[in-house]
C-alpha cells in the first residue's frame, strides 16, 4: 500500500524540512510546496540525499494560490496538511506589516478554501503552525494553553488571526478537524548535519547567531540585556530541538488520522535556559569560549518564557527527548560542516 501523503506548505523551510524527514521516517510521503521566498533551493538536494528521490515530492509554487493547493490535494490524495508557509521575522513585520498580513493571511485563506473545495464530506485535517509569540509577555510561567493571548507585533497578530480563522472554519465545517501547535524556541539540526537553519543576512535569533560566532562568521554575540529579573540577568527561553518539534508534528498527524478532535497544544520542553547558559553549553560543545558583549535590551523582548507542555503529553503522547547539549551538538555539526549554510552545498 502506498505511504499516506502529507502536504507541507512552506516545506522547504527550517522546520518544514526537518518535519519532512520525521514524516518519512514514520512511513508517510511528505509533499512539499514552497515558493523559496525564505528557503534555499539546495535544501531539496539534501532531502534527496536523506530520503531518496522516491521518499518525498516537492513543488515550487505559491501557497496563496488555491488552484495550486487544489491540484496537489487531488494529485497526491493528501491525507493531512501541515501549514508552515509564513513570513516569520518580528522586526521585519513591524517595518512591513502589510506584507506580513497579506502573505500569512492569504496563504491560510487559500488553504482553507482548497480543503473545503476538494474535501467533499471530510476535508483533510490540518496541523497549523502557531507560536508562543501569541502569549506576549505572560502573567506566569510555565505558560498553559489557556493563558491570555497578547500579541505585541504584526507577526504575532498574523498568528493569532490565523488561529481564529482555523477555529472559525472548524465551527462552520463540523466534519473538519485541526490541531493548532504553539511552538516555543526551535533550535538545532538533523543529526546528519545535512539540513539545518540557514537564515538570510544577520540572524535575528540567538542560536543561529551563536553558531555563526562559533564558526568565525561573526566576531561576538551581543547579549540583549543583563538586567532582566532572571537568575543571571539574561533572558530565559524554552529551547526545543527541531527534531523533537518535527516528531511533535508526526504525532499530531497520527492523532488526527486516528480521529482525534480539534485542539490547541503547546510544543516546548517546559524548561527555561538563559542566554548565558546557552552560550556556555555551545562553547563546551565546540571546545572554546565564545566571545560576547553585553548590550541594551532589545525592544519588545520579555524576561522569561517557557511552556507548560502537559497537554502535548496527554493529548498527543509527545514530549521532548533531547536536552540543551544535544541541541548544541547537532547545531554545531550542521554549522561546522556547512559554515555558509546551503551556499556550501
Ligand atoms: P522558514 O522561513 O524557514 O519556513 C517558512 C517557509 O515558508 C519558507 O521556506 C518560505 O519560503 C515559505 N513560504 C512563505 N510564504 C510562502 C508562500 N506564500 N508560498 C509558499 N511558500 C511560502 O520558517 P520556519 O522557522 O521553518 O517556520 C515555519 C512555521 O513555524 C512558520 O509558520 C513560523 O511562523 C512558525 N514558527 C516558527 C518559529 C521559529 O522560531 N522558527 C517559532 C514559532 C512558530
Ligand atoms: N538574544 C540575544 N542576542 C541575540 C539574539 C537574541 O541576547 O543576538 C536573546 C534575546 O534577547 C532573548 C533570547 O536571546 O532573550 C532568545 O531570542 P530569540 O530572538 O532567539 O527568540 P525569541 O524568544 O525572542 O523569539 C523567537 C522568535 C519568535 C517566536 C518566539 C517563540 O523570533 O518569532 O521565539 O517561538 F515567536
Amino acid at each position: 500500500m502506498a505511504a499516506p501523503a502529507v502536504l507541507l506548505t512552506g516545506g522547504a523551510g527550517y522546520i518544514g524540512s526537518h518535519t519532512a524527514v520525521a514524516l518519512a521516517d514514520a512511513g508517510y510521503c511528505p509533499v512539499l510546496l514552497d515558493n523559496f521566498c525564505n528557503a534555499d533551493r539546495r535544501v531539496v538536494g539534501r532531502l534527496h540525499e536523506l530520503l531518496g528521490s522516491d521518499g518525498f515530492a516537492w513543488h515550487d509554487g505559491d501557497a496563496r494560490e488555491a488552484r495550486t493547493l487544489c491540484a496537489l490535494l487531488r494529485r497526491y490524495r493528501i491525507a493531512a496538511v501541515i501549514h508552515f508557509a509564513a513570513l516569520k521575522a518580528v522586526g521585519e513585520s513591524v517595518a512591513q506589516p502589510l506584507r506580513y498580513f497579506e502573505n500569512n493571511g492569504n496563504c491560510l485563506v487559500a488553504l482553507l478554501q482548497a480543503l473545503a473545495a476538494e474535501g467533499g464530506g471530510s476535508p483533510a485535517p490540518l496541523v497549523y503552525s502557531s507560536s508562543a509569540t501569541v502569549y506576549g509577555d505572560p502573567d506566569r510561567v510555565p505558560i498553559p494553553e489557556s493563558a491570555p493571548l497578547r500579541p505585541t507585533n504584526p507577526y504575532a497578530w498574523t498568528k493569532v488571526l490565523g488561529e481564529q480563522l482555523v477555529l472559525a472554519q472548524r465551527a462552520a465545517q463540523t466534519a473538519w478537524r485541526a490541531v493548532i501547535l504553539r511552538y516555543f524556541n526551535p533550535v538545532g539540526a538533523h543529526p546528519s548535519g545535512r539540513i539545518g537553519e540557514d537564515p538570510q543576512g544577520i540572524p535575528n535569533n540567538l542560536m543561529p547567531f551563536v553558531q555563526q560566532v562559533a564558526v568565525g562568521r561573526r566576531a561576538h554575540l551581543t547579549v540583549f540585556g543583563s538586567d532582566w529579573p532572571t537568575p543571571d540577568g539574561t533572558g530565559v527561553r524554552d529551547y526545543l530541538h527541531v527534531m523533537d518539534l518535527a516528531e511533535g508534528h508526526v504525532r499530531a498527524v497520527d492523532y488526527l488520522r486516528a480521529g482525534g478532535v480539534s485542539d490547541i497544544v503547546n510544543l516546548g520542553t517546559g524548561r527555561g535556559h538563559s542566554v548565558l547558559q546557552l552560550l556556555g553549553a555551545f562553547g563546551s560543545v565546540c571546545g572554546r569560549e565564545l566571545a560576547y558583549r553585553i548590550g541594551p535590551r532589545r525592544a519588545g523582548d520579555i524576561a522569561v518564557c517557557y511552556a507548560d507542555p502537559s497537554r502535548a503529553r496527554s493529548v498527543l503522547g509527545w514530549e521532548a527527548r533531547r536536552d540543551l547539549r544535544q541541541m548544541c551538538e547537532d547545531a554545531w555539526r550542521w554549522q561546522r560542516s556547512n559554515p555558509n549554510g546551503y551556499s556550501d552545498a
